[in-house]
């Protein structure tokens, strides 16, 4: 359905798009995964035909974007960074300016109205201006906007960033909806591990402007060789003393902001057991030990060596998103 080959984007002398090469099938979820700047938006503008790569070629559903983005648009829902409701338009006015700029026949854009503001659960806000809608409201009427048309493949780019959990989830449900019910392809970016790793069913990690991984979300986990997870959170300052304490017991350890990671293949509770140990004898502080089964945060960490933190900057809450050291 969607066939990216060698896509780069240069911007002057950087290079925010470094040769990509990915196919998507139908029925798919795909998830593009990267920090700020990886370079999502510029490859998803290329693969819409709003941006033309610097080289390597874009197919989307047979049609060559570069030669006929406007054929290939016909058969594309689009939610784009930016949220662009019309804030002095009634949601229903929304929906119906833009079937009408798609030739939604009149009598099945009414009932397709009511059905997609249904999905948006919006229903009881037909007649309400979009400009009074909360940021989560807006996000599922540009949502469903984009499929008034009925589009076989729908591109969002972070569908759900900035959105509370309450939301992100109803915007969750409303894109596995249209995928189980109308087979609905679907390829989105996101900077959420825990968005990509519930939603997709493959995904691409994205870094400076590369593929880095790309798989199921079991698939990353088992290329990465990622076994039972051991974290040791502590100070910041303390961290380099416990990553030594991992290395003394033939552990391979990853600092983030203010945790110790590694994976351990055998026996981890008594491995558990020995490096508490082994970390109090430091006399550090432990905030806390924990062992989980590998995540994606864990799969991105090993992989670039960059943290994982939520908005709070603390591990323990959700959402989870990507920072930099
Ligand atoms: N028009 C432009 N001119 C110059 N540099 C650009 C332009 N557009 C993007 N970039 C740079 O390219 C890199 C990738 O940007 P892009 O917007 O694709 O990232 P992103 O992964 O979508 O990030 P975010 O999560 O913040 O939306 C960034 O370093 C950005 O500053
Ligand atoms: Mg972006």
């Amino acid at each position: 359905m969607i066939e990216v080959k060698n896509l780069v984007k240069k911007f002057g002398d950087f290079t925010a798009v470094n040769g990509i090469t990915l196919e998507i099938k139908k029925g798919e979820i795909f998830g593009l995964l990267g920090p700020n700047g990886a370079g999502k938006s510029t490859t998803i503008n290329m693969l819409l035909g709003l941006m033309k790569p610097t080289s390597g070629s874009v197919y989307v559903n047979g049609v060559d974007m570069q030669k006929d983005p406007n054929k290939g648009k016909e058969n594309l829902g689009v939610v784009t960074q930016e949220t662009v409701v019309e804030p002095e338009l009634t949601a229903e006015q929304n929906l119906s300016i833009f079937g009408r700029l798609y030739h939604v026949p009149k009598d099945e854009l009414e009932k397709k109205i009511g059905f997609l503001l249904d999905l948006a659960d919006l229903k009881a806000f037909a007649k309400s201006y979009a400009g009074t809608f909360s940021g989560g409201m807006k996000r599922r009427l540009e949502t469903v906007k984009a499929l008034v048309h009925d589009p076989d493949i729908l591109f969002l780019d972070e569908p759900t960033t900035g959105l509370d959990i309450q939301n992100r989830t109803k915007v969750w449900a409303l894109l596995r909806q249209i995928n189980k019910e109308r087979n609905v392809t679907i390829l989105m970016t996101t900077q959420y591990l825990e968005e990509a790793d519930q939603m997709c069913n493959r995904i691409g990690i994205i870094d400076h402007g590369k593929l880095i991984a790309l798989g199921t979300p079991a698939e990353l986990r088992q290329k990465t060789g990622l076994n039972t997870i051991i974290e040791v959170s502590a100070d910041r300052d303390d961290l380099a003393k416990i990553a030594q304490a991992f290395k003394k017991m033939g552990l391979d350890p990853e600092i983030a902001s203010n945790k110790v990671v590694a994976s351990v293949k055998n026996d981890p509770v008594g491995t558990m057991e020995k490096l508490i140990k082994a970390v109090n004898a430091t006399k550090v502080k432990i905030q806390s030990v924990s062992m989980h089964e590998p995540t994606i945060d864990d799969v991105f960490l090993k992989l670039t060596g960059s943290e994982v933190r939520d908005e709070t900057g603390s591990y323990a809450g959700r959402p989870m998103v990507m920072g930099r050291r």
